[in-house]
């Protein structure tokens, strides 16, 4: 069955005057969509073909020869997380993001300003990641198509920072865009909600390895 291409969770126009229809129609309708067609032609009858699009990213990673499945299925994957990452209203942190951000990072203001500062320092095509690595926030920019999850933890909100993302609205102000992003765009309630996620994930694997009475059992079923 082949990977989806995903449909925007707003409509086209829903993020202007931040991001304009023009930057979505190149972003999400050539960018996106033709990271999900090659994806499509370079997997049909591997054993590529009946995985999950995460799966796929895990498996290719390890496989020298399979770079250009990686390749895609990386930017696939990171284009879908970076759409449900945006809202056309940002709202206010939830009340578990705020206080991560606080624990982690000091302030709202020192996080954003640490998150512009790795977008900048990220060198070339890359992308930004707030993740959750051992119940705490971090920041990473990673090279081109890299997701968070193969070497630092679980993101919870992403930015991207290739060119494509930002040239038709702010040309080559990459700090502009990102400081629109973070400012205007930010689906904090789908943050919150990813974190909600990952405590519930954390939670479950605590209690399979408190019934196992410690002897080191990994609930690996849990992803
Ligand atoms: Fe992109």
């Amino acid at each position: 069955m082949p990977i989806p291409f995903p449909p925007l969770p707003f409509a086209e126009n829903a993020l202007e005057p931040a991001m304009s229809v023009e930057t979505l129609r190149y972003h999400h309708g050539k960018h996106h969509k033709s990271y999900v067609e090659k994806l499509n032609k370079l997997i049909a009858g591997t054993g590529y073909d009946t995985m999950p699009l995460r799966a796929i990213v895990e498996r290719s990673a390890k496989a020298r020869k399979d770079r250009k499945i990686y390749t895609n299925a990386a930017q696939a994957w990171n284009h879908a997380f970076f759409w449900d990452s945006l809202a056309p209203q940002s709202e206010s942190p939830g009340k578990m993001t705020a206080e991560g951000i606080a624990a982690a990072f000091g302030s709202h203001d020192k996080f954003a300003e640490k998150f512009k500062k790795t977008a900048m320092d990220t060198f070339g095509s890359g992308w930004v990641w707030l993740y959750q690595k051992d119940g705490k926030f971090a920041i990473v920019g990673t090279p081109d198509g890299d997701p968070c999850f193969l070497r630092h933890g679980e993101p919870v909100f992403v930015t991207d920072v290739w060119e494509h993302a930002y040239y038709i609205d702010h040309r080559n102000e990459r700090e502009a865009f990102v400081d629109t992003v973070l400012s205007k765009l930010v689906n904090w309630r789908a943050v919150e909600g990813r974190l909600n996620a990952l405590k519930d994930r954390q939670e479950a694997k605590a209690d399979i390895r408190r019934q196992a009475g410690g002897k080191g059992v990994e609930p690996w079923f849990i992803a």
